[in-house]
């Protein structure tokens, strides 16, 4: 039986170095909870000198080929982020049988379905919970605890920056680019922020949250993607008076005649939605499923300690594994080939803020643009004047196709009578009928 289970470790950034943390600071424990002792046999730097810092306990390496064919090394930790050369050392690790851990969502979003198979054919465990969510389990409740279900949506905050930026927004009035610098100040934004406030790191995490969910491919090209770069601190407020908060939401929902929907935008959800209150730089997955009915997960999305948790936490499992000859147990479960929804299909109601001339027959005008769509409105309110003569006017449809809305407002657009439609945003209530 194995007593030791060796770890050959890429990187140690700010998830590696927590990763080594958690592995001695806690090391009787998880070698009573593995059922053998976890080592770190050898670290991929990619600068000697910097590696200094590690002192004399760890061996490191600046050739990755030390690591991937040291027959000693049992799991490789990948955890030096981005798409290459990590895409191409975690290939090569499963070609080299090594099971592998990581928690890159770059290369899971795009190369998950070429390297799911290289696991399964060398009969490894390929696992990946830090990837969403940071320390929040959720990845392994949907493949595990949540099998048993046939999931119908999974709708998640996770994007750790932009949550923070949102929040700024709402509770201290602070616009766009105050809060993105002080996001960037506190270490929340990267120096180059476009990924999360563009939606795209947001994105990533959907195409593995809905791959898993519904058991079936999804990829990034499948998912509609806007950020938070265009959103204006008056639409927080007015939704925040209409009774709805905004939060950059991921949405995967399926639906067995009209097919799956993978949506990454700026959402106004009910003030009392669960999600609504999940505030500053955490994250929260809400999961419905036929049996569960619903349940929320929520934690630190994001972070050295929390994600090397989940980090961790995998590479117990692949040490349980290979304890107890059980290695490749749970591997790609995208078995399925599902239809995407059309756009014609998409239903939601809408919130539209506009710009148009304050005179008589101009509220007409508009209504019946929207009624050549067959779009119902809800509410419609007149808010301040925002020039001569031209008003602000605030509006929430009834349920309409995401079709129709475009049709719609490419019609205001046409209007003369409309100067700006400034705002389009989806609303997530089912309490509008
Ligand atoms: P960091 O940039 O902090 O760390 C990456 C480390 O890898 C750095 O030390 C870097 O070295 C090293 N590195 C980069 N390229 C190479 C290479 N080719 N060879 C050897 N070493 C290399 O990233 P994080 O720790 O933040 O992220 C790691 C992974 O975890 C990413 O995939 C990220 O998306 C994911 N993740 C991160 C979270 C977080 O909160 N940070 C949360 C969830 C997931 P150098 O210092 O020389 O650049
Ligand atoms: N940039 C990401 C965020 C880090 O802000 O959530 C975790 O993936």
């Amino acid at each position: 039986m194995k007593d030791c289970v060796n770890i050959g470790l890429l990187g140690v950034g700010t998830v590696g170095s927590g990763v080594l943390h958690v592995l001695e600071g806690n090391a009787a424990e998880i070698a009573k909870k593995a059922g053998c002792k976890i080592e770190i046999k050898k670290i991929l730097v990619r600068n000697k000198q910097k590696a200094a810092q590690l002192g004399k306990k760890y061996a490191v390496t600046d050739n990755f080929e030390d690591i991937v064919n040291d027959p000693d090394i049992d799991i490789i930790v990948e955890l030096i982020g981005r798409e290459h050369p990590a895409k191409e050392y975690i290939a090569s690790a499963l070609e080299h049988g090594k099971n592998v851990v990581t928690a890159n969502k770059d290369v899971l979003a795009k190369y998950g379905k070429e390297l799911f198979p290289l696991a399964e054919t060398h009969n490894v465990d390929f696992m990946f919970e830090g990837a969403v969510g940071g320390g929040i389990p959720i990845i392994r409740p949907l493949k595990s605890c949540l099998a048993a279900n046939r999931i119908t949506s999974v709708m998640g905050i996770v994007n750790g920056t932009t949550n923070y930026m949102l929040t700024k927004m709402l509770h201290d009035s602070m616009d766009y680019d105050d809060v993105l610098r002080e996001a960037q100040e506190k270490g929340y934004a990267e120096s180059d922020p476009t990924a999360d406030v563009g939606g795209l790191d947001a994105a990533r995490k959907l195409v593995i949250l809905a791959s898993i969910a519904f058991n079936t491919r999804i990829s990034l090209d499948d998912v509609m993607v806007s950020g938070i770069e265009t959103l204006k601190l008056c639409d927080i407020d007015y939704a925040k008076e209409l009774g709805y908060t905004i939060k950059l939401l991921a949405v995967a929902k399926h639906d067995d005649e009209k097919g799956i929907t993978v949506c990454v935008r700026p959402t106004m959800l009910p003030t009392s939605h669960p999600l609504a209150g999940v505030n500053d730089v955490y994250n929260a997955v809400f999961v419905e499923g036929d049996a569960l009915g619903q349940a929320m997960f929520m934690g630190r999305g994001a972070g050295s300690l929390p994600t090397a948790s989940a980090v961790c936490g995998d590479i117990i499992d692949v040490a349980r594994n290979m304890v107890h000859k059980s290695t490749g147990r749970i591997n790609c479960t995208c078995f399925d080939e599902k239809k995407l929804c059309r756009l014609e299909d998409m239903l939601s109601p809408f919130y539209i803020r506009l710009h148009a001339e304050d005179r008589p027959g101009v509220l007409a005008a508009i209504a019946a643009a929207f009624a050549a769509q067959n779009v119902g409105i809800k509410t419609l309110i007149q808010k301040q004047s925002v020039g001569d003569k031209v008003a602000e006017l605030v509006l929430i449809t009834y349920h309409v196709s995401e079709l129709a809305m475009q049709l719609a407002v490419q019609t205001l657009k046409g209007l003369p009578v409309v100067k700006d439609v400034c705002s389009v945003i989806h609303v997530e209530d089912d309490s509008v009928e």
